[in-house]
Formats: structure tokens, C-alpha cells, sequence
């Protein structure tokens, strides 16, 4: 057996294919090109029960990853992370089968590390020795930690906006870190003639195709998890929607391998944004395959501020094709959810996690989502990471006080 049954590349445009053995970015169409695998032939090959005796990391799906040769795995372990059912949190919002994907427990502390470990493995497959990036602060972090552990050096543009943390994460790594005063569409801007100029090797949201087979993985893990029944509604805190492609993506791979069964339905995908940057959910209220560039963004979820993702119309296909929806929250509501969640649940979940919840309950509130059906909401990172978010008065005392 092979240890990765990728075939190729493929552009879901103009159908054009390109080999995943060489350095290759987006389609000569523009478009991001996807990852293309022998299904067939891992057909029967491999089943669920395989995969039990294996190592609790994404690594699992090997397989279904694109890396061909073990020895490029650069891994901290992360994966399999867990899925959490949420009684009091459920009761409080109708929804009683509601459960969070928490990717705050994972290396980096976001579910980034998921496509920073796969793409940076590719990368190192593929010769590369330094990689540049636009991001808004956790892809930064997570990319430049995996490419030191490569010994591979990273170039890292984020606004000056961005998480501090996720700025100091990158700065330890070792990478050649600058802020940009303005957003990510304007790093992006900066990396894509730094990268003309100095041939780094462009690893910008899903302008390199092997990040988003990282992100897939969430999928497969909840679909694992929950034994090969999949739930009735995934919502999924929408940037530049890597995960959600990812997500359908892992889910398709599964059905074509069969190990779901033929009657399942695919869940409901919904993609949330925050009222200040919500290019997706604009297109999806007007029916449109494309979204228009999101004038002034801004939010405090600021993983999703971005104003125009290159991959919004596989996004919406999603959307569509799940027969999901696009939804946009506050940020003044998201941030009491936030503390609803750790009231509830203790967990401290991320701002774009807490908006995610938020539309749950918006979503059960106008009865879109049933009171009987399964919800798994994706908390994409950890609270922790963003201390700035959380403003208490706290009573302090003198030695000698009393309570
Ligand atoms: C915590 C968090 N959630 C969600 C997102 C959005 O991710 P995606 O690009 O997959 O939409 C980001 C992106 O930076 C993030 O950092
Ligand atoms: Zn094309």
C-alpha cells in the first residue's frame, strides 16, 4: 500500500489538470487548483477499522493527505481533536444535540497548525526552503513554527491589527515578520511582488493546495468521531473558507471511499461571518456564485476579517449544494456569547468560535435548525490567544483584606 493515494491536481473551473510532484499554484485560469486522489484504488484497501489502531494525529488519513513520502511529515501532533457535547449550552440555545470540533487544543493553539502541518510537509516534498505568506495573525503563527521545525525560513506579512500573540508566535519562530498598517488583502499584496521578485514560495490562502487537504481533516475527524454518522448542521467561522471547502471536501472524499452509508445526507454547511466582513453572506442572500470585495472591514473575530476570499465561489457551491446557509453576527453579541460559552461549558473559545455559537442560536432561534437535530459547531481556536477581547473590572485587595 502507498502511503498517499494522491493522483493530482485539479482545477474546479476549467477542469485543467497539474501534477502534485512539482511546485504549481493556481491554475493559468486564476483559479485555486484542488487536490485530486486514487479513490478507487484505495477502495477496500483501507477501512474504517484501520484506522483505529493508528496514532491520534491527523496523520490517521494518510492516505487521504497528499504527502507521499513519510520521512517529509513534519508533525507536532496535531489532530483528533475533541468533540465535546455542550447540555447546558444546548438547553440555553433548544438545541440539546449540540456539540463543539474544539480546535483551541491543538499545537499553535488554532486549527491552523492542521493546514500549516500538511502544506509545510508538501512544501519540504517539494524542495522548497522558504515560504512567504499574507495572514491574519494565526496562519502566520502556525506556518512559521511548522517551516522552523523543517529548517525551512518563512516570510510572514500580517496587519498590525492582528492578534499580538500570533505576532509573537511568528517573531520566536525565527521568521522575517512585518505588519502592515491596513488588512490582509493588503498583505497579500505585498507577498504576491515579494514572491515575483525573490521566488519564495507563495504558501497565500489557496494559492498553494495542500493547506486546505490539512484543513479537510476536520472533517474526516468528525465524521470518525461520531462514528461514520454525520451531523445534521456544521457551522464554521468563514475567513478566507479554507476549512469549509476543506470540510466538504473530506465529506465527498468519504462518500466516494463508501465508508458512509448511501442514505446519509450531507450536513447543512453554514458559513458565518461578522456584520463587519461579510462578503460570503452578501452573495449568498442574492443567489450569486461570487462574492463582491467587502469595502472598510472590520471585527473583533478578526480570523474572519477578510474582505474578498479567492475561494468564495467554492464556498458558496458548498453552501449551496449542502442546502446550508450564510449568516452574519455582531460583534457586541458575539462577545457575550462568549462568555455564555464559558459560563455554561467552561470553555474559553476563540471570538470567531464564539460567533459561530451565536448563529446557532440565531439559526435555532428562527427554527432553521430543528430542536432534534445534531450541530456541530468548529471553535477554531483558543480563547487564550486573544486576552484583549475580555474587559473585567476586577476588585483588588490588600494583603490583610477580607472577602
Ligand atoms: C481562529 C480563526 N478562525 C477562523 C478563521 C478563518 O479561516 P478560513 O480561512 O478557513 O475561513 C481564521 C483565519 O485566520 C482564524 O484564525
Ligand atoms: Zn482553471
Amino acid at each position: 500500500m502507498n502511503y498517499s493515494y494522491v493522483s493530482h491536481l485539479y482545477c474546479p473551473k476549467c477542469s485543467k489538470t497539474y501534477s502534485s510532484e512539482e511546485e504549481n499554484h493556481l491554475c493559468i485560469c486564476g483559479s485555486p487548483l484542488l487536490v485530486d486522489y486514487n479513490l478507487d484504488n484505495l477502495c477496500g484497501q483501507l477501512t474504517p477499522q484501520d484506522l483505529v489502531q493508528r496514532a491520534p494525529d491527523l496523520w490517521r488519513y494518510h492516505e487521504l493527505l497528499p504527502v507521499q513520502n513519510e520521512d517529509n511529515v513534519i508533525s507536532l501532533g496535531e489532530g483528533m481533536t475533541p468533540l465535546v457535547h455542550f447540555p447546558s449550552l444546548g438547553k440555553d440555545m433548544g438545541i440539546p444535540e449540540l456539540l463543539m470540533k474544539d480546535e483551541g487544543v491543538i499545537p499553535t493553539g488554532a486549527f491552523k497548525a492542521r493546514g500549516a502541518a500538511v502544506g509545510v510537509s508538501k512544501a519540504k516534498e517539494l524542495g522548497v526552503k522558504e515560504l512567504a505568506m499574507p495572514t491574519n495573525g494565526n496562519a502566520g503563527a502556525a506556518w512559521s513554527l511548522y517551516a522552523a521545525r523543517a529548517q525551512m525560513s518563512s516570510t510572514i506579512i500580517m496587519p498590525i491589527d492582528a492578534p499580538g500573540i500570533t505576532r509573537n508566535e511568528c517573531a520566536l519562530s525565527g521568521a522575517n515578520l512585518f505588519l502592515v498598517n491596513g488588512l490582509i488583502s493588503d498583505a497579500g499584496k505585498i507577498v504576491a511582488e515579494a514572491v515575483k521578485e525573490k521566488g519564495m514560495y507563495d504558501v497565500s490562502t489557496l494559492k498553494e493546495p495542500y493547506r486546505i487537504e490539512g484543513k479537510k481533516t476536520m472533517g474526516l475527524e468528525i465524521a470518525e468521531q461520531l462514528n461514520w454518522q454525520l451531523p445534521d448542521v456544521i457551522l464554521y467561522p468563514t475567513g478566507g473558507g479554507v476549512g469549509l471547502i476543506g470540510i466538504y471536501k473530506a465529506l465527498r472524499e468519504l462518500q466516494q471511499l463508501g465508508w458512509l452509508s448511501p442514505e446519509q445526507k450531507m450536513p447543512r454547511l453554514v458559513a458565518v461571518q461578522s456584520e463587519g466582513c461579510a462578503p460570503i453572506v452578501e452573495a449568498w442572500k442574492q443567489g450569486k456564485k461570487e462574492s463582491n470585495f467587502w469595502e472598510g472591514s472590520e471585527t473583533v473575530a478578526f480570523g474572519i476579517n477578510v474582505p474578498k476570499a479567492i475561494g468564495d465561489f467554492l464556498v458558496l457551491d458548498a453552501v449551496y449544494k449542502t442546502e446550508g446557509c450564510a449568516i452574519a453576527v455582531t460583534d457586541e453579541e458575539l462577545l457575550e456569547e462568549q462568555q455564555k460559552i464559558a459560563r455554561h461549558e467552561g470553555a474559553f473559545v476563540c471570538p470567531e468560535g464564539a460567533a459561530s455559537f451565536l448563529a446557532a442560536r440565531k439559526l435555532r432561534n428562527d427554527n432553521w435548525i430543528k430542536e432534534n437535530e445534531q450541530v456541530v459547531v468548529l471553535n477554531t481556536g483558543a480563547g487564550i490567544k486573544y486576552p484583549d477581547t475580555v474587559d473585567f473590572d476586577i476588585p483588588i485587595l490588600e494583603p490583610g483584606d477580607s472577602i
